[in-house]
């Protein structure tokens, strides 16, 4: 497979340095300024009426931070942290014996909660609201349905697609939380930050650089870090500094706009094959091969907000920018 910058899943080397990158204190956690100091309140709260705190939805693109958060909640309350995935529960015992065995003021993490499954969802709504779970024994008219109480927990939910989650689940959270793309100068801290810990000294233009690059996450400011880290081991001294940073973004195919390969296609698509737009996301997916759902989760949230392209009722549209961008300036007309 193509290696992506953008990719979702982690790779291995991630998988063993994720835990020394994470923060794991509220306070080294950069950005995301008002969901962050609403939950500081609200933790503050929870723990001086020693009560668990409310259930807790996060949402928005990947790589942004809602699991790292979610450690961290836990972290500031002091208590335990059971981490799970929606489609890793498979049947509703599944999730009774993870809620059982939880004490008062713990929280579950379910990661991609919107791909829940119907029967599993169902348990959850009492346990979430009554911590209760409700169990039939026994079957046909003998069956007897038998209520069994469960500690006081709150569940973090996770998802990047609020809108896929129903609406009684929804309604079930009390703290609902929009994750947003970082701004430069909240990556720039990041990307300080993970240097220190992975006791790198990168220039401050490299930094700057890979802020700008990093199309707005911090999973991906940190994968461009460690490959700048690589290129400069290998082809130069082991400085980090403007130069190879430079060289190891061209080699990724990452331009000056932080677009990778895939991004461009997008546009490049939507603007020879279509005309600039409108089109539907389905038809670009179909053209391109890709899934309609990485397009529209991974790739269209930071060509929205690099303002490279737009929503309309009747389908995506290429801006200005974009033909710009992809030298394409002869080809734009402006709407009658
Ligand atoms: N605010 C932040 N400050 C510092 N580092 C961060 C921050 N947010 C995220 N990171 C870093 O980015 C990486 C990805 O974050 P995380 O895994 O929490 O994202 P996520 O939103 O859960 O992504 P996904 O939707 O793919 O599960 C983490 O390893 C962490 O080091
Ligand atoms: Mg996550």
């Amino acid at each position: 497979m193509e290696e992506r910058i953008t990719n979702v899943a982690l790779n291995s080397e991630e998988c063993n340095s994720e835990y020394t990158l994470r923060p794991q204190s509220i306070n080294e956690f950069c950005g995301q300024t008002t969901a962050k100091d609403n939950l500081s309140v609200y933790i503050k709260a929870a723990k001086q009426r020693n009560e668990s705190l409310d259930h807790v939805l996060f949402y928005g693109p990947p790589g942004l931070g809602k699991t790292t958060l979610a450690g961290i909640i836990a972290n500031e309350l002091g208590v335990e942290i059971k981490i799970t995935s929606g489609p890793a529960i498979e049947r509703a015992g599944d999730l009774a014996a993870i809620l059982t065995n939880l004490n008062d003021n713990d929280v579950l993490f379910i990661d991609e909660i919107h791909r829940l499954n119907r029967a599993v969802e169902e348990v959850l709504y009492s346990a979430m609201e009554d911590y209760a779970l409700d169990i039939i024994i026994g079957k046909g008219p003998s069956a007897r349905s038998l209520r069994i109480d469960i500690a006081r927990f709150t569940l973090i939910g996770a998802t990047t697609r609020a809108g896929s989650l129903s609406a009684p689940l929804r309604d079930r959270f009390g703290i609902i939380s929009k994750f947003e793309l970082y701004d430069k100068y909240e990556l720039a801290e990041i990307l300080e930050r993970s240097a220190k810990v992975l006791n790198l000294n990168p220039d401050i233009d490299s930094i700057k650089e890979l802020a700008i690059r990093s199309r707005g996450t911090p999973r991906i400011a940190n994968r461009l870090l460690k490959r700048v880290r690589d290129f400069s081991e290998v082809k130069s001294d082991g400085r980090l500094d403007i130069e190879i940073t430079g060289q190891t973004l061209n080699a990724l195919e990452v331009d000056e706009l932080g677009l990778e390969r895939l991004d461009r296609e997008i546009l490049s698509t939507i603007i020879n094959g279509f005309n600039g737009g409108p089109v539907g996301i389905e038809t670009i997916a179909s053209a391109i091969g890709e899934e309609r759902v990485t397009l529209e989760d991974v790739n269209e949230p930071y060509l929205i907000q690099a303002g490279l392209l737009y929503r309309t009722q009747k389908g995506r549209m290429a801006s200005r920018k974009a033909y710009i961008h992809l030298g394409l300036e002869a080809l734009f007309k402006e709407e009658e």
